[in-house]
């Protein structure tokens, strides 16, 4: 059988410690094709973002991949960085200064040139907040007719991490990331809800942060500063989630993810539900609809199941080239 030409992919990151595991994975998947990264800011501030993005990159052995520094701030909002991350936005592993800078040009300009230079149609992959995607939709609209899909990080069904209902890179900009499901593209939404369950067991942690293979090694060190549940005490304690790797995932094994597609969109309104991803799983007309009929909303593939065991073996065998 002939073999699938590998997938072009554009990573938008926070890096970010599970930002760089995702970075660790796209890099070393043979069916992707990881065309640039682009940078905004989110779990740090963007120069540190740009820098942490660099230095993965390094470790991986990819630093031909070049790399963009993208938004300092949400559109309307100041920039609140996440705590999560250590001070450097990389769980403080004390890795090195990169050895290159990023190309001289913004990232909305990468992902454009980027977007439309490539021979098949590019499948994005924001693991951030979307500032950086709202700009390049609203400034190069023309750049969906060489986007397949976008893949995105962000949302939840059910509860929220930045607040009760929202999740962290929705909350962030919560403006553009309703651009974002706009942008008349086929949309995949892998929330919380499926994020939070791909775990790595601690024994495949602990054997990865003993490889003498630079890359593998530091996916060990950053998925032990990703304990499975934060604040409680748990029953593995070596295990690490995945997070953002686990859209990467999604991509290179869309299987492995189960999703419908429903109306969501984002509240924007001040106060408690700002930032909320409204997922829509009705499924028929309510009260609302019947009363005052139905309002336009974008549809989007929402990921509600996840094939766990799956994806922590592509992750590990793809990370360890196994
Ligand atoms: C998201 O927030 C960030 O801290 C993580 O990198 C992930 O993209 C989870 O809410
Ligand atoms: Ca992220």
């Amino acid at each position: 059988m002939a073999e699938r030409p590998a997938v072009p992919v554009i990573i938008d990151c926070d890096t970010g410690v599970d930002d760089a595991l995702a970075l660790l994975f796209a890099v070393r998947h043979p069916g992707l094709d990881l065309r640039a990264v682009t940078c905004v800011a989110g779990n740090t501030d963007v120069d540190g973002v740009v820098r942490n993005t660099l230095t993965v990159l390094e470790r991986a052995g990819a630093a031909d991949v070049p790399v963009a520094r993208g938004a300092e701030r949400p559109l309307l909002e100041p920039a609140r960085i996440a705590h999560w991350h250590g001070t450097d936005g990389m769980g403080d592993l004390g890795l090195p200064a990169p050895d290159r800078a990023p190309v001289p040009m913004d990232a909305v300009t990468l992902l454009r040139r980027e977007i439309l230079a490539s021979p098949r149609p590019v499948t994005l992959i924001p693991t951030a907040p979307l500032t950086n995607i709202a700009l390049l939709l609203r400034t190069h609209p023309e750049v969906t007719r060489n986007i397949e899909r976008i893949v995105f990080m962000g949302g939840a069904v059910g509860p929220g991490n930045a607040t009760a209902v929202a999740e962290f890179n929705v909350w962030h900009d919560p403006e553009a990331a309703a651009v974002l499901l706009t942008a008349g593209v086929p949309i995949t939404m892998y929330g919380l809800d499926v994020f939070t369950r791909v775990v790595v067991p601690g024994a495949d942690v602990r054997r990865l942060r003993a490889s003498a293979e630079p890359g593998t090694r530091l996916a060990g060190d950053l998925l032990a500063h990703r304990p499975p549940a934060r604040g409680t005490a748990p029953r593995d304690e070596a295990a690490g989630g995945l997070g953002d790797a686990g859209a990467v995932c999604a991509v290179a094994d869309p299987a492995g993810l189960t999703t419908r597609r429903v109306p969501v969109e984002i509240a924007l309104a001040p106060g408690p539900a700002r930032g909320q991803t409204i997922v829509d799983l009705r499924g028929r007309a309510g009260e609302s609809e019947l009363h005052d009929g139905e309002r336009e909303r974008p549809l989007v593939d929402v990921g509600l199941d996840v094939d766990v065991e799956r994806y922590v073996e592509l992750y590990l065998s793809t990370v360890e080239r196994r």
